[in-house]
């Protein structure tokens, strides 16, 4: 699985984005260990505070399928009927909930098309992160 490829599935879960409210749309696609790409959209609620980001979209879809170990993760997002201007990185509660499997090593990909992208990982992202070890 290529970064254009990972980049392509995370504009195509954007295209089921649901977003009466904000209008901003993100797609997100999840590449597990395992091979297996997991997609999410953000899915908002009339009420607010159900909304559910595109990223814990594809991680609750993949973790509720097994999957336990992640490499990367591409983003994309925009207002609808916009082209990204600007990159979208993961919210904070993301960034916290990928950080629980992916560890500070998760390949994340903020892209505005499958040619313009930055690539950083989750524990530049999310750094000194709470996570399972810290449990342990
Ligand atoms: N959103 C995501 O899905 N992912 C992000 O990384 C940033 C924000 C969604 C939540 C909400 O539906 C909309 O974008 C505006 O905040």
């Amino acid at each position: 699985m290529d970064t254009k490829e990972l980049i392509r599935r995370a504009f195509e879960a954007r295209k089921y984005a649901y977003t009466p409210y904000s209008h901003f749309q993100v797609g997100a696609a999840l590449l597990a260990k395992s091979g297996k790409v997991y997609t999410g959209c953000n899915i908002e609620s009339a009420s607010y505070t159900p909304t559910n980001c595109a990223e814990r979209t594809a991680l609750f879809k993949a973790v509720s399928e097994g999957e336990r170990e992640f490499a990367a993760i591409a983003i994309v997002g925009s207002k609808e009927g916009e082209v990204n201007s600007l990159i979208t990185a993961p919210c904070g509660v993301c960034r916290q909930a990928l950080y629980e499997f992916g560890g500070p090593d998760l390949t994340v990909i903020m892209a505005k098309s499958e040619e313009d992208y930055e690539e950083t990982t989750l524990g530049a992202l999310l750094p000194y992160g709470f996570g399972p070890a810290n449990l342990a």
